[in-house]
């Protein structure tokens, strides 16, 4: 008895930090988690396009359900960037029961080497697409598209708009090429 009792005190004392960390994190980066509905992820995934061997990149990747429905759809590189720890945690769990290659760095998306991108895909809020758009300008090859699930870029030309279709319950998807 006493034992069960120690294990479940432990487990609420790893799930308050985890939220205590998560609600932390979402304050500074001004960036909460919320997970990108099923239908939208189908359908930012069909307006990717994605080729076998594209690297794809999901920044801010929440449970990182876009990699692995990337990752189902073709055979591309997944790698997601996740600072918040409850959808870190949830990501790996997902990732070991999908059996799925793709990798998920629990670091700040600004401080990763995005040159090999092909596709990126971002559910962030308007000024931290504005910062991550000009270090996309400056470190991927020409052709990289940016996906963005109803955040536009200020003062950038989209090369396509899906707009907010209320009967369908999608939001407006941005589609840019680098
Ligand atoms: C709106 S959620 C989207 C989650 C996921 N992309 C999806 O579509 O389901 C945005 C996520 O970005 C994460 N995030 C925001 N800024 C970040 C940063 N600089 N580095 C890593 N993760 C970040 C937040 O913690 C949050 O989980």
């Amino acid at each position: 008895m006493e034992m069960f009792r120690e294990t479940v005190a432990t487990g609420v004392m790893i799930l308050t930090l985890l939220m205590l960390g998560t609600a932390v994190v979402s304050l500074f980066l001004q960036v909460p988690y919320v997970p990108t509905k099923k239908r939208v992820v189908r359908k930012m995934i069909e307006v990717a396009n994605l080729k076998n061997n594209d690297v794809v990149y999901d920044l801010g990747c929440g449970d990182g359900r876009l990699l692995f429905e990337a990752e189902k759809t073709k055979k591309v590189n997944a790698k997601g960037y996740e600072l918040a720890p409850i959808p870190y945690v949830l990501a790996q769990i997902k990732k070991f029961f999908n059996k799925s290659k793709t990798t998920i760095h629990m670091a700040n998306f600004f401080s990763a080497n995005l040159q090999d991108a092909n596709i990126i895909f971002c559910y962030l809020g308007p000024d931290t697409m504005g910062q991550l758009y000009t270090k996309i300008k400056h470190e991927c090859k020409k052709g990289t598209k940016i996906i963005s699930n109803t955040f536009s870029i200020h003062g950038v030309e989209p090369s396509k708009v899906w707009a907010k279709n209320p009967k369908e319950k999608l939001p407006s998807i941005y589609l840019y090429e680098i």
